[in-house]
């Protein structure tokens, strides 16, 4: 018995010998296409994110450029189209607030257009999520490459690195270690090539999670962007996705729940971003696979961090590359990974990674003497949070894991920025720095101000670091005692909105609390004298805050949660 190959969703718009035919066939053909590659060949879409106002994006358009002439080599038709870009550093209130929405772009784009593979070239943090959720929603073959990081920063003789050499710079100005002319010279040496940050921050956290889950070819995540491996990687996968597509290895044979868990563990290996908590979670939800907060406390707590690179060591993404990458990461934990989860080159990962080599045991540890013990992700709970908030214990000072201090709050960000200098501040190293309404709903879009500028009346006894907690996220290059993704947060009443100056506060790492030493009575009080902030009235804004889940969630749009598949739309004219 033979069985039929399913048809290709893009013979519903150019087989047809009828008007509707004509008209996507010669509107198509424009674009230099002659009439008889029109002949069924899987028409591959390359989701696009180039833009100037996405610098770590920039270099998209040439290698989209490799990626057609790896689809046209292969016998495929490669289809470039652009969707929402997401710049980190540009896009105000933040980034995050976006993601969903460029989510909803990609899913559309792709069932709304005569595609039956997609490229994914991700870059800058939030494309990658937004792009990768958009395409869950939809399930085609989906084959994902990322931009790449850029080669290291190199400031008077030193290597620094994007996000973390920032946070670290402008605390040594205002704590009087550096000079405001050095501060200068270092802006034109750390963004120095084309690429991401090239800290293990959000972006290589991300690239490295896709990877991770199967997603794209060994070792894309850490080809540095101006490395000529990055573009025959994206030639190859241009390749690789006409056959997915006659494959039909479609996502959800890739992304299940084992990948999901392989991802988990790798996170912590490397040292991974806190924001991959909520991105990954997200993800999970648009596949309909459950995956909850705590799973990243069970599975990826007690695991070690292998990889020495900023902001939790030394090095940087380029010396992470020559090193070996992902795949040699992954060899060395792979006892602990599902092996048998599938990869989009068609082979199970423990095939990809069995001869994964390491050229550098100081940047890439042995699994027997890691980096760090125990450091992934931990999940706090207690009356302050819970539904449950984050750590990145790796990123934090040892002896601030456990401690009990003196609330100082901030009730917004400005607040914090307004008063943080202040000499009559009431505040020193004991304290614990509260910021509120930073959350989802709050900021909105749960902006990465978690990682607070420590006041400078500290700075100046050359301390650098304190406990912090808010409802916020912090830039995957930021490192510190920071406790993140307070749920429920602020600004929906979660308990966080309650905290007054000089209630006293106790954070145990070890025993995953995280505690507010009032009393229930007291807290009762509170909560009837509270008043909502206000919220956004129109526009996006008011969609996103309307609908947004809370961080233990993924902070996706409720009505995003789960999939639609990509049944081919009805005929527009
Ligand atoms: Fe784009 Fe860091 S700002 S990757
Ligand atoms: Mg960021």
């Amino acid at each position: 018995m033979t069985m039929e190959k399913p048809k290709r969703r893009s013979r519903a718009w150019f087989e047809k010998q009828d008007r509707d035919g004509f008209v996507h066939r010669s509107w198509t053909s424009k674009a230099g296409h002659p009439a008889d590659e029109f002949d069924g060949r899987p028409v591959i879409g390359i989701c696009n994110t180039w833009s100037e106002l996405t610098p770590c994006n920039s270099h998209f358009r040439e290698l989209a450029e490799f990626v057609k002439r790896g689809v046209l080599e292969a016998g495929g038709f490669p289809l470039e189209f652009p969707v929402m870009s997401l710049g980190e550093t540009q896009l105000r209130p933040t980034a995050m607030l976006f993601r969903n929405l460029a989510s909803m772009d990609v899913e559309e784009s792709i069932r709304g257009n005569p595609i039956d593979g997609v490229v994914l070239l991700m870059g800058c943090d939030k494309t990658t999520p937004a792009l990768m959720m958009g395409a869950a929603s939809c399930g085609l073959p989906t084959i994902g490459i990322s931009g790449g990081p850029m080669l290291n920063g190199k400031f008077r003789g030193k290597d620094i690195g994007s996000g973390t050499g920032v946070w670290m710079m402008s605390e040594m100005v205002r704590g009087g270690q550096m000079t405001q002319e050095e501060f200068t010279e270092a802006e034109g040496c750390m963004n120095r090539s084309s690429g991401t940050c090239m800290t293990m921050g959000t972006a290589s956290t991300m690239a490295s999670m896709v990877e991770a889950l199967g997603m794209s070819l060994p070792g894309n995540a850490a080809i540095p962007a101006p490395d000529t491996r990055r573009n025959r990687l994206a030639q190859l996968s241009g390749r690789r996705i006409v056959q997915m597509v006659e494959e039909d290895l479609t996502m959800d044979k890739i992304m299940t729940r084992e990948a999901f868990e392989n991802a988990i563990r790798v996170n912590a290996a490397i040292g991974g971003s806190t924001n991959a908590v909520i991105h990954m979670l997200a993800m999970a939800g648009r596949m309909g696979i459950e995956l909850t907060l705590e799973d990243w406390d069970r599975i990826g707590s007690q695991m070690p961090c292998l990889v020495n690179l900023q902001p939790s060591g030394h090095y940087l993404m380029e010396d992470f590359y020559y090193a070996g990458g992902v795949p040699a990461v992954m060899r060395e934990i792979q006892h602990l990974l599902h092996l048998d989860a599938l990869t989009v080159n068609g082979r199970p990962l423990g095939d990809n990674i069995k001869d994964a080599p390491c050229y550098n045991r100081d940047v890439i540890k042995p699994f027997a003497e890691p980096y760090k013990e125990a450091a992934g992700i931990a999940v706090l709970k207690g009356n302050l949070a819970p539904d449950g908030a984050v750590i990145k214990p790796s990123a934090a000072s040892p002896q601030l894991l456990k401690h009990r201090g003196r609330a100082v709050v901030f009730e917004s960000i400005e607040d914090l920025h307004e008063r943080l200098d202040d000499p009559n501040l009431d505040i020193d190293e004991t304290c614990v720095m509260v910021l509120k309404n930073c959350g989802p709903c709050g900021y909105p879009g749960m902006a990465e101000v978690g990682n607070m500028p420590l006041p400078s009346k500290v700075l100046m006894k050359g301390i650098s670091d304190m406990v912090r907690i808010s409802d916020a996220r912090m830039s995957g290059t930021a490192y510190g005692t920071v406790v993140l993704h307070t749920s429920p947060e602020a600004a929906v009443g979660g308990p966080l909105a309650l905290v007054r100056n000089g209630d006293m506060i106790a954070l145990d790492v070890g025993e995953r609390s995280l505690h507010l030493e009032v009393s229930e009575e007291e807290l009762a009080r509170r909560r009837a004298e509270w008043a909502a902030p206000e919220r956004p009235v129109r526009g996006y804004a008011k969609l996103y805050v309307d609908h947004v889940q809370q961080a233990h969630l993924g902070a996706d749009l409720d009505f995003l949660v789960g999939r639609s598949g990509a049944p081919v739309p009805r005929e527009s004219h």
